[in-house]
Parts: C-alpha cells; structure tokens; sequence
C-alpha cells in the first residue's frame, strides 16, 4: 500500500513537469483606436476606470497574465477564460460589432455586472480590487443606459 502511494506520487510529479512543457500563448493581439469601444461609444473616466480594473483582463486586446499563467494546469484554465470572455465581448474590437450586437453587447454589460455573473466569480478570488462596489455597478448600468440610445439601429 505504501508503495502504491510512493509511485503514484512520483507519477504525479513526473505528470506535472511534463505539462509545464505546454504553456499557453500570452501574445495580445494588436490594439486599433479605430476598432475600440471607445471609437463608437464615450467613455467617461469613472467608467473607464471600472472596465480597466475588473474587465480588462479577459474582455480587451490588453491582458495582463498573472504569474501563475506560467504554471499548467492555472494558465490552461486562464486562458480557456479569456479566450472565451473575448469570444463573446471583445471591448478593444467593440467598434467592430453590427449595430444591433453593440446595444445588445452594452446592455448585456449592465446585465452580468447586476447579476453578479461578471467580473467571473473564479477571477475575484486572487483580483479582490476588481471586486464592484453596488455603486460602481450602478455607474456601469446608468453609462450603458445613456449610450446605447446613441447607437442608431
Ligand atoms: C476572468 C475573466 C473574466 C473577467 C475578469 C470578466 N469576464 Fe466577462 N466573460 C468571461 C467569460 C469566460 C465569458 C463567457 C462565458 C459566460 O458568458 O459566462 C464572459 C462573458 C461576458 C459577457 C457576456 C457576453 C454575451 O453576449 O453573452 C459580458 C457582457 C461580460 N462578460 C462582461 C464583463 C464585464 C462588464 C466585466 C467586468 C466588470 C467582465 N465581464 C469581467 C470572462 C471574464
């Protein structure tokens, strides 16, 4: 039994240095004024200030990887979560989006900040600053509210 536990152990190990030979691509693409949210839409500082602290990581061309995205299986699960937070609402190519996908993609904001769906719960555990006030929320709805009307559809 003892034995058993000793090779699983080693396995384990031997399992764990040979995953740190896949790391994930920390490249972020190239960020164009033209293609970004603030391009369409205005942005006030307050609110800038809000996406850039608790959004920005997994929804713009602007990711800043944490240290243990150099240790797998963390920047697997990292990475699946920005790529896909991208996927959805990319604010960095948010100009790009049809009309009828920027009012949705705005409203969806406002949305997934008031259910506590966003910032991504598993994000807040090590990011404790990105964390929204129910005030910050508020801004982030009552900014959505005043600049979706703007989007002519
Ligand atoms: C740790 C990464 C991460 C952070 C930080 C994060 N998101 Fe997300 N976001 C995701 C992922 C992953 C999805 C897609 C899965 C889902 O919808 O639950 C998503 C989906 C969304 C969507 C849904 C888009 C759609 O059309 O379905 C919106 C809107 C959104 N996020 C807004 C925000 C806002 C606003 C913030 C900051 C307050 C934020 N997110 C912070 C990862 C993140």
């Amino acid at each position: 039994m003892k034995k058993a536990l000793k090779f699983a152990g080693i396995g384990l190990g031997i399992a764990f240095v040979a995953i740190q030979f896949f790391q994930i691509d920390k490249t972020n693409l190239p960020i164009v004024q033209a293609n970004t949210l603030e391009a369409t839409v205005s942005v006030p500082p307050d609110v800038a200030l809000i996406l850039g602290r608790s959004c920005n990581d997994c929804h713009t061309n602007n990711t800043v990887y944490p240290w243990y995205a150099n240790v797998q299986p963390f920047g697997w699960f990292l990475k699946d979560h920005i790529d896909e937070g991208k996927r959805k609402l990319n604010i960095s190519e948010f100009s790009t989006y049809a009309a009828k996908k920027k009012v949705k993609k705005l409203e969806e904001i406002c949305e997934q900040v008031e259910s506590a769906e966003m910032p991504l719960p598993s994000y807040l555990w090590i990011h404790r600053d990105a964390v929204l006030k129910d005030t910050e929320k508020k801004a982030l709805c009552d900014w959505v509210n005043v600049e979706k009307e703007k989007i002519a559809l």
